[in-house]
């Protein structure tokens, strides 16, 4: 027996759960549907520790309910999960979970969406209108690297990683440099873990105020003069990174974000354990303690800076426990954590795309035209922007839907 609605949402993230609260204020019934056993999964089962909202709170609420004025500018982890726990009652947001949609199909004027929970159980669900609310995150992002499967240490991605606490003592390698990859390395250093990092592709580094002040900018100023100001204060704090081995895009950040989805590393401290070593190519010495969770008490301070640049380039292969990069060196390590990103899922079971995405699974149109396409299909999430782009796209979706339904 079909399940009948008028919008079926696929996802209980952030961006499901903000146009399911979206729709049920303009009185448009919809349902959501969640493989996960809870809401925002991402944030609760697959982030780790000290994960901060990398953007002032302002920049990170959904739709009509602000953080309260009491709420840190930049809120935790665990405050984001509260607010959209609170969220989800406040607007009777009920997602049905444990379902797992496998193939949606257009037929007849109406979207055909078909769910598994456990191992056998389908149940189909029929709308007008259906919101692709699954992620640009769904799922893990591995490279292929020769000879990993023999590996005899940890490899792990980042949404695995939790804290530093089963590393002490040990060797670790991360690979990538977007947010998660650098912190995750500063959170190992603090563990007193020996780690290490590998960057292959440029990136532009600001601090989380100057993404503040440069997202204010924009208001006034267009988007060279932003990256202007941005880069000379960049330059001004961390000086010269490629001495370091950390290459800074020709494009300037806020450009890259707006016309590539590429985004800054908003550094957390990384870049100065690169600078002091501690954060390095190997040959750390032997005793290294820290609190991690103290941080009156200074990490270990090293009198020399390594001979050679402390990041790593890319991986070339790997052999047994040894990691050989591009550039010749080969290491030992005790473990891996790959912080190279996500992909989505929508083609895999999206079998009429509307138009709406291209072969990787990502809206063909760039926003702000990126969220809306044939046959009632709407994508939430998808704009490489963050909660801010989640938010718009809710209101957007529901406005739409509410008045073709209200013609
Ligand atoms: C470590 C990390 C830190 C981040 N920090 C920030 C930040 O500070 N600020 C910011 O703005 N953004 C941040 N982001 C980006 C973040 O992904 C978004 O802000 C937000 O979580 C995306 O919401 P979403 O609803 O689009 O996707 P998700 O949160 O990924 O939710 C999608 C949901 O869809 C479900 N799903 C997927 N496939 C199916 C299926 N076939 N059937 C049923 N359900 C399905 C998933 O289980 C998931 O619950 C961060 C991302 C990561 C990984
Ligand atoms: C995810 O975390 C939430 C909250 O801690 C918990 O209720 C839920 O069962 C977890 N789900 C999985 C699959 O681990």
């Amino acid at each position: 027996m079909a399940q009948e609605t008028v919008v079926v949402i696929v996802g209980a993230g952030p961006a499901g759960i903000a146009t399911s609260a979206c729709l049920n204020r303009l009185s448009v019934p919809n349902v959501v549907l969640e493989r996960e056993d809870c809401c925002a999964s991402l944030w609760k089962n697959r982030s780790y520790d000290r994960l901060k909202l990398h953007l002032a709170k302002q920049y990170c609420q959904l739709p009509n309910m602000p953080f309260p004025d009491d709420a840190p500018t930049f809120v935790p982890k665990s405050g984001f999960i509260h607010y959209l726990d609170n969220y989800v009652s406040r607007f009777k947001v009920n997602p049905l979970y444990s379902r797992s949609v496998r193939s949606a199909v257009y037929e007849g004027g109406r979207w055909r969406v078909e769910a598994v929970s456990g191992e056998t159980s389908v149940e189909m669900f029929v709308g007008r209108f259906l919101v692709v609310a699954t992620g640009e995150n769904s799922e893990r992002f591995v490279p292929k690297v020769v000879g990993l499967e023999g590996f005899g240490g940890g490899v792990l991605h980042s949404s695995e990683y939790v804290n530093g606490e089963r590393f002490r003592d040990k060797d670790v390698l991360v690979v990538g440099s977007g947010n998660s990859g650098m912190e995750i390395a500063f959170d190992l250093s603090n563990y007193g873990v020996r780690t290490a990092i590998s960057i292959r592709s440029p990136v532009h580094v600001l601090t989380k105020e100057m993404v503040q002040v440069g997202m204010y900018l924009l208001k006034w100023l267009p988007c060279s003069a932003v990256d202007g100001i941005a880069q000379s204060l960049s330059k001004l704090k961390y000086g010269d990174l490629s001495q370091y081995g950390i290459r800074t895009p020709t494009k300037g950040p806020f450009y890259l974000k707006r016309t590539t989805a590429r985004s800054p590393v908003i550094d957390v401290g990384t870049i100065d354990k690169i600078k002091t070593g501690e954060i390095r190519q190997g040959s750390w010495p032997k005793a290294m303690s820290s609190d991690p969770l103290d941080d009156s008490i200074p990490t270990t301070k090293y009198h020399a800076l390594p001979p050679s640049v402390p990041v790593f380039p890319s991986l070339s292969h790997v052999k047994g426990d040894t990691i050989e990069f591009v550039s010749g060196k080969a290491v030992q390590f005790d473990a891996i954590v790959f912080a190279t990103g996500y992909r989505t899922t929508v083609r895999k079971w999206l079998k009429d795309d509307g138009d709406l995405f291209n072969d990787n699974g990502m809206p063909k149109q760039r926003p702000p035209n990126h969220w809306k396409g044939n046959k009632g299909l709407y994508c939430a999430g998808f704009s490489s922007s963050g909660l801010f782009g989640i938010s718009q796209d809710a209101e957007n979706i529901a406005k739409d839907i509410s008045t073709i339904l209200n013609q």
